[in-house]
């Protein structure tokens, strides 16, 4: 364990337990479906950094570009002496323009991968020496709490990569109300959203030329077949992903194109030829749905941004 960097673990328990019941319980829904907070153990994390980089993926460099033109406004609104709270792992040149614009005094990051966390947390407590470092393994779906020993008097949560997409509004709300017990009144929530846009811009960035997004779904189905007593075989699903207008959102499932039993701790799960597995789903939002959203939730909006092409918008807001 790095010493300059202050580890609390904050889970629940113990994230096997909760692979093999939530896949039992999903696999025995119907419609099938698994939670996409699956996907990202160390090989899923490294697909989905690579996503990152395919010419399709839009939003990451999209809302990098955003924050590199807004930081300095962002800094002037989060003002001196803010500490930085970021719900996810630290690992993006994102988090490195607020820290070099904002020079806040603490940063802490929750993310549920342990061993990223570390690996990503240790990197920018030797880039920024004068920065107190703290990590907290949790998962920030469930209600969460400022570790001890963090300062965070005038915190700026930051969440990045339009990560509330893949929550339902229902959830993104509960989400928005587990930070509003974090933060105190007059704390900020900076925050990406991706923007609605055209169809076919949308479904290009989940099924890139590369097949990365495919092999990042698929990952699923390998973290079953080795780390649970399963007989799974990814390669008879297929990668499907397109947009839901009426719900908004792009879907990403896992297709048996042929009729197939699997087993999975001693219990028998049948497919029929093109049935599926929901995995993913991404929520588009506009600008205003997502401040009526934030509304609700208890968050006023102080600024918000934007790339030409309306893209992608990164919000500023307050917690009254
Ligand atoms: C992390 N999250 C915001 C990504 C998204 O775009 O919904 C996850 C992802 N799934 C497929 N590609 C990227």
């Amino acid at each position: 364990m790095p010493s300059n960097v202050h580890f609390h673990d904050q889970r629940k328990q113990a994230a096997e337990t909760s692979l093999l019941a939530e896949t039992l319980s999903g696999f025995a829904a119907s419609p099938k479906w698994i939670s996409p907070k699956y996907f990202y153990d160390r090989r899923g994390s490294e697909l989905f950094e690579q996503i990152c980089r395919q010419p399709e993926y839009y939003p990451t460099r999209t809302e990098e570009a955003i924050l590199a033109q807004a930081a300095g406004s962002i800094a002037a609104i989060a003002g001196h002496h803010a500490s930085l709270v970021e719900l996810g792992s630290g690992a993006s040149r994102k988090v490195r323009l607020l820290l070099e614009a904002m020079h806040p005094t603490s940063y802490l990051g929750i993310d549920i991968s342990r061993d990223f966390l570390l690996s990503s947390t240790t990197r920018l407590a030797g880039d920024y020496p004068w920065l107190d470092v703290h990590a907290a393994c949790a998962d920030f779906s469930q209600p969460m709490h400022l570790p001890d020993g963090f300062d965070g008097a005038h915190p700026l949560a930051f969440f990045p990569g339009s990560s509330i997409g893949n929550f339902t509004p229902e959830q993104a709300t509960a989400f928005l109300g587990n930070l509003h017990n974090l933060l105190p009144k007059g704390g900020g929530l900076l925050i990406g959203v991706d923007l609605v846009k055209d169809t076919q811009v949308l479904e290009a960035a989940y099924n890139d030329r590369a097949g990365v997004t495919a092999a990042f779904n698929l990952n699923l189905l390998e973290r079953i077949r080795t780390e649970l007593d399963s007989d799974i075989d990814p390669t008879r699903f297929v990668h499907h992903a397109f947009f839901n207008e009426h719900e908004s959102r792009i879907e990403m499932h896992l297709i048996s194109p042929a009729k197939q039993q699997v087993r999975i701790d001693g219990h028998a799960f049948d497919f029929a030829a093109g049935e599926s597995l929901h995995t993913e789903n991404s929520y588009k939002y506009t600008a205003e749905s997502f401040c009526d959203l934030a509304g609700n939730a208890g968050f006023k909006s102080i600024a918000r941004w934007s790339d030409p092409r309306q893209l992608f918008s990164v919000h500023y807001l307050e917690r009254e």
